[in-house]
């Protein structure tokens, strides 16, 4: 028997201010969108915010249904709407800012499993690393450089 070990570094920032310059304006935009998130269910709202390689800036908030498993996640309404826009523009970041409309939420909040796996579906097809940067209402910001660093032993197109 060997052990495997898995390793990913990620990066913290004390706050917003703290992020490079590029960074910090789509934040901005994760933030803008994200107050126009649709969860009168979970009253959790998220955003996403990608910047491409022509320049546009895609946003996506969560929308979610009474029959909750027809609601999607922030970052999927986002990285959907860029494929299906933008199919052969390469996405370059992704930012996030989540928050409850109950209480403040501080922590940086990771994007969940099935949305990984779909912004793992979009590095792979790019050949090229997507930066993730995210974070609470407030508070401080984690920067991932690749989304297979929050994805180890992913499962992909060459298991097919
Ligand atoms: N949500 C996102 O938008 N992104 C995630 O990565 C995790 C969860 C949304 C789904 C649902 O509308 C609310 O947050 C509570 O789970």
């Amino acid at each position: 028997m060997k052990e495997i070990k898995i390793e990913s570094t990620l990066y913290l920032y004390e706050n917003i201010e703290a992020l490079p310059k590029n960074a910090f304006s789509l934040m901005q935009e994760a933030i803008k969108t994200r107050e126009k998130a649709y969860a009168p269910y979970s009253n959790f709202n998220v955003g996403a915010a990608i910047l491409l390689d022509n320049g546009e800036i895609v946003t996506g908030n969560n929308q979610e249904n009474a029959s909750y498993p027809s609601g999607l996640c922030a970052e999927r309404t986002a990285i959907y709407y860029a494929g299906s826009q933008f199919p052969n523009a390469k996405i370059l970041r992704m930012a996030i800012s989540a928050g409850s409309k109950i209480n403040q939420t501080i922590k940086p909040i990771p994007p969940c499993g099935a949305c990984r796996q779909s912004i793992a579906e979009y590095e792979i097809k790019q050949d090229a690393p997507i930066e993730i940067y995210f974070m609470g209402e407030i508070g401080s910001v984690i920067k991932s450089n690749s989304l297979s660093d929050l994805l180890p032993l992913g499962f992909d197109k060459s298991v097919l």
